[in-house]
Order: C-alpha cells, then structure tokens, then sequence
C-alpha cells in the first residue's frame, strides 16, 4: 500500500460561492468579471470554488502559492481548459498555445531557442522600422482624434508579421490577413460569450463562413512558406527560426502543416496582447505627465538622440518599470486556467480530477496584500528594492512555469521601441469625457478604446 493510501488527507474543498449567487451575477459577470470575482475575494477568500456559468465546478485563485503549484510545482497535472482548446484551436490549428503534454513538449523545444537574446537582437532593426514608419504616419493625423486600441493593433500586428516574414511581407496580403485574423478573433468571442447561439451560428452558415476564412489565411501563409523553403537567402526573421529549427532525435525540421500552425499561434497570440498592453500604457500616461518626463529625461541620458540598440533597452530601466506597472494595473492576459487531471491537494484544498482552475492575474495584481495602494499607478515599485520579498506569482503576467509565455522578451522589447520613440516624438492628450472601461474578453482591452490627441513635441 502507498503513503499516499495510508495517511487520511485532512484537504477540504475551498469555500463554495452558492450557485444562486453565481447565477444572479451572471450578466454582471458577463459584463465585466472583475467586480463581482473582487466581491467574492473579499468573502470567500483568495481561493473559492464557484460553478462557471452556474454549471460547471470550477476553483479561482489569487493565492501565489495555489497559482505557483498549478502552473509551476506540480504542472504535470494540469493541461489547458476547452476553452483555449476548442476556440482558439479550431481556427488556429494544434500549436504551442493550445497543445499539451508529449507533443507541446517536443514543440516548447524546438520553438525556444528562436526567442533567445540573440534572436531578437537580430530584429530589434525590423522592429524599429515599422515602429519609425508608424510614427510617421501618426505624424500626419497631428492633433486629431485617434483611437489608440486600433492604432496600437495595427502596429503590432505589422510588428509581429515582420518579425515573422521581413522581406516576404506585402501590404495587400497582410492587410487580408490582418482582415482574417481580426473577423475570426471576433467570431471566437461570440463563440465563448454565446454559447447558446452555437446551434445558430452553425445553421445560418456563420461557422461556414468563419472556416473558409480560416481556410484561406492558412492558405495564404502557406504559399509564404512554400516560397520561402525554396529560396536560399537567410532572412534573419522568426520564419526562418521556424523552418531551421530541427527536433533532437530525427534531425528532421517541422512539416509544412506544422509551420503553419506554429505561425497562427504566434501571430495569433503574439500582437493583440501586446496591443493592449500599449493602449493601456498610452492612457496611464497622458494621464500621468510627471512619468513621460522621467521616461524622456531617462532616454535623454541614457541615449541621447540615437535610435536604441538592443544593448540599450537592458539600461532603460524606469520605462520597463512603467511596462511592467502598466501590465500589473492592466494585464493583458487577465486570466488563465487549466484543467486538473487526477485529484490534487495545495495548501490544504482538494482539487478534484477534472476541475478548472482559474489562476486569476488580475485579482493577484489588484490584492492589497501583495501591493500598497494598488489601484496607482507608481512605476517605482518595480525598482529592485522594493520587489524584496514579493512573492513569486504575485506578478504574473506572462504566466508562469514550463509554459511562461514564449514571447516575453520579445514583446517587452517591442513595447519598449515603440513607448520610447512614441514619448519621444508626441505628447499625449486623452479626448476628455470619455468611460475608459475594461472589457476583460480573451484578452482584457479598453471596451470603448481610448481616444487620444497626439501632438509632435
Ligand atoms: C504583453 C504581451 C503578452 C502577454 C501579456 C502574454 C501573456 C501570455 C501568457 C499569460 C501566457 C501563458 C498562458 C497560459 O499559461 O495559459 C502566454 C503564452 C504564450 N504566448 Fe504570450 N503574451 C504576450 C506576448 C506574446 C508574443 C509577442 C508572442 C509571440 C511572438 C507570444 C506567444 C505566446 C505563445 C506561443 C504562448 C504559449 C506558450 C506555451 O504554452 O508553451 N506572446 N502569453
């Protein structure tokens, strides 16, 4: 007999919110979450139990050591939800986002190595130059309204496309694919929001419509690849990573249906986050002036009038501050969860097989336990010292263990180039009289966007 038979297990179920009360949240949970899940915490606890959509059994944590054991400790017991799964999946296809155990593994491997230091050195200049050419662009809408949420998608859609296509990319084609991408991701919200209209959406050949177009972006991408496996050029970029990237034990690269997949997931995953993260770092500072001088002053000294390299960025410690506050306040992932597959004890709380755990970002970033005054924005707590003592999983919004987000780098130094040529080159005016709203979908974005005046310094 094993210890684990022997010992009687003293773990209980964490506290239940009723089912009643989650049903009678339910529009205002649709709405927006965050409010009744801070009610919750504040009753319950940092970790509850609650039946997702009034059905399903489901655990919320904002405690970093229930976060750490599921997504870190013991991940091994833990794959991703349906959710990722089916919506995103379905249009995506089986890639690094969406797959789990020997397979996400093998792929994790293969894929990493393209996100080391190294790498995205090699495309700080790609990177620069869309951040340049878009800045231009906003130099000629001076002073008038923009909406940044939209303005801060297409840069970093054009980001993430160069990265991955440098020389391959067209305007005609990536502005279809950028069209595609934008319709499908539209589609899976109503699919996650609206679960009741599915049988609808199959019958009036909306979900038809939603797969050729899925269809014919994959088809797109895959004559880029097709193309560029013929050529014998070195391009330096993310697709190039992708097709000289060779798995340990065959030596053989990935399959054409593999690149393709592979390239969803990172365009998929790799711009709309980042784009939030912008949108809501621009609002924080035309909020905020005192931040934008302290960020010029930091630039002025630290690089003068140069473009930064990405020696630079390392020594721009008060703007990744301001990233990084910007992400506690905002994250852009706002949440994550996964499903456990056997039955599994943390700190004292069984956790059934089969249960969803949601590892809530958010609520962690906002608790008054791990962060003084937690609704201000104050770039200053990111500074070393005052980072002692906090705990791991209090800040995560890159997630956290084997699966930490692959693009961390890559997106820190994309926010990087583009907040400091924007600083540099504009200041920032919010529109006034307007509800800057959260709207935590897959992806938490500003619900009405953020409208903005930017004038040349
Ligand atoms: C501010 C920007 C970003 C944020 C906040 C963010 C956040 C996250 C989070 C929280 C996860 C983990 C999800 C989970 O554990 O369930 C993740 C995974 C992932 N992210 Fe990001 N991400 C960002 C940018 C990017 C970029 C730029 C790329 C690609 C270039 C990217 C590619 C991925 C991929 C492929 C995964 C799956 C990794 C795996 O499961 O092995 N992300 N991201």
């Amino acid at each position: 007999m094993s210890i684990t038979q022997t010992v009687q297990s003293t773990a209980q179920l964490p506290p239940l919110v009723p089912r009643i009360r989650t049903l009678t949240n339910a529009t205002r949970f649709l709405q927006n979450p965050t409010i009744p899940l801070a009610q919750y915490i504040q009753e319950y606890g940092e970790t509850f139990a609650f039946y997702v959509g009034g059905v399903k059994y489901g655990i919320l944590s904002i405690d970093p050591e229930v976060n750490q054991h599921v997504l870190q400790k013991n991940n091994k017991n833990y794959h991703k939800s349906h959710i990722q799964k089916d919506f995103l999946g379905r249009f995506t296809g089986p890639g690094l986002l969406v797959t789990d155990g020997d397979y996400w593994l093998k792929q994790r491997r293969l894929i990493q190595p393209g996100f080391h230091r190294a790498k995205l050195a090699a495309l700080t200049e790609i990177m620069q130059k869309v951040v340049d050419d878009s800045c231009d662009q906003i130099e000629l809408q001076e002073g008038q309204e923009v909406e940044m949420s939209h303005l801060l998608l297409e840069f970093a859609f054009k980001i993430i496309a160069k990265s991955l296509f440098s020389r391959d990319y067209s305007d005609k084609l990536m502005d279809e694919v950028d069209d595609n991408v934008t319709e499908i991701q539209r589609y899976v919200i109503r699919l996650i929001r609206q679960p009741y209209l599915h049988w609808w959406f199959r019958m009036s050949g909306k979900e038809k419509n939603y797969n050729d177009i899925s269809e014919e972006t994959r088809n797109i991408l895959l004559k880029i690849i097709h193309e560029r496996k013929k050529s014998s050029e070195t391009y330096d970029d993310l697709l190039d990573m992708l097709l000289s990237s060779k798995y340990e034990d065959t030596g053989e690269g990935m399959s054409d249906k593999q690149l393709l997949d592979e390239t969803l997931i990172l365009f998929a995953a790799g711009h709309e986050t980042t784009a939030n993260s912008l949108s809501w770092t621009s609002y924080l500072l035309a909020k905020h002036p005192k931040v934008v001088e302290k960020m010029r002053a930091e630039l002025s000294e630290k690089i003068g009038d140069r473009k930064p390299s990405f020696t630079d960025l390392r020594e721009l410690t008060y703007l990744t501050q301001v990233i990084k506050e910007s992400m506690r306040l905002y994250p852009p992932a706002w949440i994550t969860d996964r499903v456990a597959l056997e039955d599994d004890e943390v700190k004292g709380y069984k956790i059934p097989k089969g249960t969803i755990v949601n590892c809530y970002i958010y609520g962690a970033h906002h608790s008054e336990k791990y962060w003084k005054n937690p609704e201000a924005f104050i770039p200053e707590r990111f500074e070393k010292e005052n980072m002692k003592g906090k705990p791991n999983f209090a800040y995560f919004p890159f997630g956290g263990g084997p699966r930490l987000c692959i693009g961390n780098n890559f997106a820190m130094m994309e926010m990087q180039l583009v907040l400091a040529e924007m600083v540099r080159r504009f200041d920032f005016e919010l529109v006034p009289d307007q509800q800057i709203e959260l709207q935590p979908l897959i992806t938490l974005r500003p619900k009405n966007g953020v409208l903005m005046k930017l004038y040349r310094r």
